[in-house]
Formats: structure tokens, C-alpha cells, sequence
């Protein structure tokens, strides 16, 4: 069994996407072990995306994760890091397969509507930047 991130951006929760999201997420058998609405900080989607700070996009995805409420949850099950990269598709809408959630919704690179951790260690990390252990079933 193992665990993922997944973040519903800013862009999918101010358009309605939260609900057209999580079904995606269930009708592939995947558990939400968690769940809550956060509005980060400009500090705190710095912290976040600390791997990506010396990259030319860093302020601009810093600045749009922190413009608006997000979702963030843990989802469980075998091989979910992978499987919901899948139900995700590629970073660039563009290149997302037919069917994934970026090729349906995402509007450009930074505005994707979702985010998955892309490794055990990142998931690792990433799960303990928003939950403690009591609140994850
Ligand atoms: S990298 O360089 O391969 O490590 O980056 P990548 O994994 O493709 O993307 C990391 C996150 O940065 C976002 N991203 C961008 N935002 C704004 N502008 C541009 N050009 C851009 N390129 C990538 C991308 O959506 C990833 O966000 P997350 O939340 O990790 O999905």
C-alpha cells in the first residue's frame, strides 16, 4: 500500500473542478485518506516548491499557488504515486493524453489544475508539509 500528495491548484477549485476530481480519484478504486482547503502563503508555497527555487518559473508558480484556495489530499493504494500521475497526465497540457484530467481541464503550463508527488521520497515529504499522521484514516 502506499501514498500520495494530490493537490487541486487554485485554477481547478475556483472553476468547480474539486468534485469532477475526486470522482476520478474513486471510480479507480483510489482511498482519500485525507483531505483539507488551504489558502497558502507566498512563504509557504515557497516551501513547498523549495526543489524548483532556482528555476525561472519559481515566483510566477509560487505567486499563482498562493492566489486562491486549494485542496490538498492524501490518496492510498497500491501504486497510487504512479496511478494517479496516470489519471493526471503530463505536466504540459499539451502533451497529456486524451481522457487524463490536464488534457481535459488545464488551460497552460503553470495553470494544470492538479498536482501528484512524483516519488516515494517526495510523497514522503510532501504528505508531512500538510498532515500530521492523527489526521490521515
Ligand atoms: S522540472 O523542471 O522537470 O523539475 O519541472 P516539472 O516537474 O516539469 O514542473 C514542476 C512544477 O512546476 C510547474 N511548471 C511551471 N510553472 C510555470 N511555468 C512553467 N513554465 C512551468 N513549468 C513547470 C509544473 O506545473 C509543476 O508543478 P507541479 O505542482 O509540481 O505539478
Amino acid at each position: 500500500m502506499e501514498r500520495t500528495l494530490s493537490i487541486i491548484k487554485p485554477d481547478g477549485v475556483s472553476r468547480g473542478l474539486i468534485g469532477e476530481v475526486i470522482k476520478r480519484f474513486e471510480k479507480e478504486g483510489i482511498k482519500i485518506a485525507a483531505m483539507k482547503m488551504l489558502h497558502l502563503t507566498k512563504k509557504e508555497a515557497e516551501g513547498f516548491y523549495a526543489v524548483h527555487k532556482e528555476k525561472p518559473f519559481f515566483d510566477s508558480l509560487t505567486d499563482f499557488m498562493s492566489s486562491g484556495p486549494i485542496v490538498v489530499m492524501v490518496l492510498e493504494g497500491e501504486n497510487v504515486i504512479q496511478r494517479n500521475r496516470d489519471l493526471m497526465g503530463a505536466t504540459n497540457y499539451k502533451e497529456a493524453k486524451p481522457g487524463t484530467i490536464r488534457a481535459d481541464f488545464a488551460t497552460d503550463i503553470e495553470k494544470n489544475v492538479v498536482h501528484g508527488s512524483d516519488s516515494p521520497e517526495n510523497a514522503q515529504k510532501e504528505i508531512a508539509y500538510f498532515f500530521s499522521e492523527l489526521e490521515i484514516h
